[in-house]
């Protein structure tokens, strides 16, 4: 059965803790990529607590809740965003959706073969934890970046979501973006460090993908809906975006094994060079 490739790649957005900068880095990952040419879609996986419309600033009529429901199909929730990026916006405090079964992730996954239209770049901002929800749809990627702040809190979480993912899943790649870093000297230093933790008890690989400076001009751009790519692209953490997006586009993507993938192939093998 020959299935049309629809998205080239398919970017896992995610930290294990909260509030640790998931979907700011999701909503400008996905405008920088899109300000670079590329067609980028992003879905609020989030699915419970959605609030990557809001940070974007867009108000979809639709969710993924009604795709849940049986009412939709995926293409029918899809909103134009911002500069063209699409976005398919997760419910919203709906309990059903805290605990979707396997087969209902599943089938979620496999409607995103349905959009029309080809698209370079799915990016997929998840919810906090490891719970099913956050591991099946973090694994249908292909890339997985993992957000990390200099924190001990931060480092606990991070380190459990990449065990999970690599001794249960089997998952050797993770890209990491330290987030709220003073400049890139700190940086470096709590990229060590964490990688020095995980390097310890793991056989993954990690790649130091961004800094983002810790940026009041992001957190003003929360509270005014408009990202601080748009907002204020000579703020550092818009800069820091464009780069991150300039390395996303530039290296290999590191396959996956799932069964279930929004990438339509997803067969590779283990380990990957980078
Ligand atoms: N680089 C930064 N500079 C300044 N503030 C930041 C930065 N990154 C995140 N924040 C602040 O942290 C808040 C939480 O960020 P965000 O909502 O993106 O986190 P999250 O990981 O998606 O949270 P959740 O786990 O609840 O989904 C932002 O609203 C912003 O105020
Ligand atoms: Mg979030």
């Amino acid at each position: 059965m020959g299935e049309i490739m629809k998205f080239r790649n398919a970017i896992a957005v995610t930290s294990g803790k909260g509030g640790v900068g998931k979907t700011n880095i999701s909503v400008n990952l996905a405008l920088a990529l899109q300000k670079a040419g590329k067609k980028v879609t992003l879905f609020d996986a989030d699915v419970a607590l959605s609030n990557a419309h809001i940070v974007m600033g867009v108000q979809p009529a639709q969710t993924l809740a009604d795709v849940i429901a049986e009412k939709k199909n995926i293409s029918d929730v899809s909103v134009k965003g911002p500069l063209g990026v699409k976005l398919i916006s997760g419910g919203s405090g709906l309990l059903e959706l805290t605990n979707l079964s396997a087969e209902k992730r599943g089938s979620i996954i496999r409607s995103f073969r349905e959009l029309e239209e080809d698209c370079d770049y799915l990016v997929v901002d998840t919810a906090a934890g490891i719970d099913d929800n956050v591991l099946e749809f973090v694994q249908a990627c292909n890339r997985i970046i993992v957000v990390v702040v200099g924190e001990p809190a931060a480092f606990i979480d991070a380190y459990a979501c990449i065990k999970v993912l690599h001794q249960a899943n089997g998952v050797r790649n993770f890209d990491i973006v330290v987030n709220r870093v003073r400049d890139d000297a700190h940086g470096a230093d709590v990229f060590k460090r964490f990688k020095s933790i995980v390097d310890r008890f793991l056989e993954a690989n990690l790649h130091h993908v961004a800094n983002i400076p810790e940026d009041t001009q992001l957190h003003a751009s929360v509270s005014r809906c408009n990202p601080v790519v748009l907002s204020n692209p000579n703020a550092r953490s818009a800069k820091a975006f464009v780069k991150l997006a300039a390395r996303i586009d530039s290296a290999e993507a590191s396959p996956t094994d799932a069964s279930e993938s929004f990438v339509a192939t997803p067969a590779r093998k283990s380990g990957g060079k980078r």
